[in-house]
């Protein structure tokens, strides 16, 4: 059967991409979509960010729609989807291997419908690997077409071809999606999509598209919505939320939104992520003034050398950085600052990593995801000769990863013997006669209760221990 080969990528059309109106697409499932899925299962397989929690979120949302029902085992499941992430190598390799995983199912069940979908396929070098070395495959398709999956369905049904859409244009904005939500009590609400900054090392920008806003009213409307349903959390998403609005051309910014959001009733907002050039003075204000904003903040820095943020196109020094900390903390005292380090950029010296410790010892980050640079095709930085071994690479690592460590439970420390305000997610991993949750400053905390009818609720717990990852508490009577 020959391949339907709708749209392929192109990593060079998605860097040039044109100052196109972006479009907003509104949601609508076509009649013939409605029983497609009658008494079929699904399953999708997330990998990598919020970004892509939300996409799946609304993905799981469309298959309901065609009335699908979620497996719970998903071997048996009818469609099989794979929502993949391109940051690292290593995450990609982890996608591989379940791929691999999932060809033996695919003998045993020839019938179930396999996708992936996400970052990976918009890179032309795995949609080609996936063509030519993965033939149980069934489909295929890019960040910028979810709206299409009914009819991508479809067709691979009854095609019975391998079905291949991925789009490289700048994106569109979706628009009234039905949404299957993970949680009830917090919920993720896109603010703005894909990425203009062009750092050397990230594919992001190519895999995600154009920076575009969606409409402050649709945002408000989505919050209030979900206020009204109980939520109590959300977390606004976006590559670089503080960009958000540029492309609107109005004056209306990050900071705008978060005070609007503010008034809607939402008991917390969180937002993720930050790029240190956008982050202005009125958000950092926003943020000290509304009291739904949480006093935490996720802001990258990568590195702490300024040769090296340089050749990443950061576009700041690490002086800016640590005078942006300053006025953070000068207006939001007990802000938890969070970061991500990128360890081993190509030729990085020996100086220009302790540089980076250096900034984690003065800013004292609260935690921080840590990574060995990994060459990604198509970027610049993977272009640069590198002369450092993989070991010292490694070794770079676990060194920054003590000091971070060291920070963290500082940070976890800091609350001992407060009562702090927890939102319950539910029985912790670890015990089940404990429940978790997080604080406002963002830090996972546990404590006892056998209570279920706690999740989803704003409880008091007093914290009687640090962890370096997590704190411990004892839940506090009203
Ligand atoms: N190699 C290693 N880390 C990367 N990140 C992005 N691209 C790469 C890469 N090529 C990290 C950055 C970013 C986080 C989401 O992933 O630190 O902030
Ligand atoms: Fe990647 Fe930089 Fe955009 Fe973040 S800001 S997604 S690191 S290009």
């Amino acid at each position: 059967m020959k391949d339907v080969k709708i749209s392929l990528p192109d990593l060079l059309k998605a860097r040039n991409r044109k100052q196109e109106e972006t479009k907003t697409i509104h949601f609508s499932l076509a009649k013939e979509y409605e029983n497609l899925g009658k008494d079929k299962t699904y399953y999708i397989f997330t990998y990598g960010c919020q970004g892509n929690e939300a996409d799946s979120e609304v993905m799981a949302g469309i298959f309901e729609k065609m009335g699908y029902v979620k497996a719970t085992d998903p071997y048996l499941s009818d469609v099989v989807i794979l929502n993949t992430c391109a940051i690292r190598e290593n995450a990609e390799n982890r996608i591989w291997g379940v791929l691999g995983n999932l060809k033996g199912v695919k003998r045993e069940n020839p019938d179930m419908l396999i996708g992936i979908c996400g970052c990976m396929p918009q890179e032309e070098k795995t949609t080609n690997r996936l063509l030519e070395s993965y033939p149980f495959v069934d489909l295929i398709f890019g960040t910028h077409n979810i709206y299409n999956l009914p009819k991508l369905i479809k067709e691979a049904y009854f095609t019975k071809a391998k079905v291949v859409e991925v789009l490289s244009c700048q994106g569109g904005i979706l628009e009234d999606a039905p949404k299957h939500r993970e949680h009830k009590h917090k919920a993720w609400v896109n603010i703005m999509y894909g990425c203009d900054e062009f750092c050397t090392y990230c594919i992001v920008p190519y895999t995600r598209g154009k920076e575009r806003s969606r409409a402050k009213e649709d945002i408000i409307k989505e919050v209030s919505d979900l206020v009204k349903q109980g939520y109590i959390e959300v977390t606004l998403l976006g590559q670089n939320v503080n960009a958000y609005g540029k492309d609107l051309g109005e004056d209306y910014t990050f900071g705008d939104l978060l005070c609007d959001l503010d008034k809607t009733g939402i008991k917390r907002i969180r937002y993720t992520t930050s790029h240190p050039r956008d982050l202005d003075l009125k958000t950092i204000k926003a943020m000290a003034t509304c009291k739904s904003v949480m006093p935490q903040l996720h802001l990258p820095v990568q590195s702490g050398d300024d040769n090296i943020l340089k050749k990443m196109n950061r576009k700041y020094t690490h002086q800016m950085y640590l005078d942006l900390v300053k006025t953070l903390k000068e207006y939001i005292p007990d802000i938890a600052l969070t970061t991500d380090i990128i360890v081993g950029f190509p030729n990085e010296t020996e100086e220009e990593f302790q540089n980076t410790l250096k900034l984690v010892e003065e800013v004292k980050f609260e935690g921080a995801f840590t990574f060995i640079y990994s060459p990604r095709e198509g970027t610049p930085a993977a272009k640069l000769k590198d002369d450092v071994s993989l070991e010292e690479k490694h070794r770079r690592l676990d060194e920054l990863n003590v000091l971070v460590d060291k920070y963290y439970k500082e940070g976890n420390l800091k609350h001992l013997g407060n009562v702090e305000e927890i939102l319950v997610d539910g029985v912790s991993k670890n015990n089940p006669d404990y429940l978790c949750g997080y604080s406002k400053h963002l830090k996972l905390v546990n404590f006892k209760s056998s209570d279920h009818s706690l999740i989803g609720k704003l409880v008091n717990v007093k914290i009687t221990e640090a962890k370096t990852w997590f704190q411990m508490g004892e839940l506090v009577d009203e």
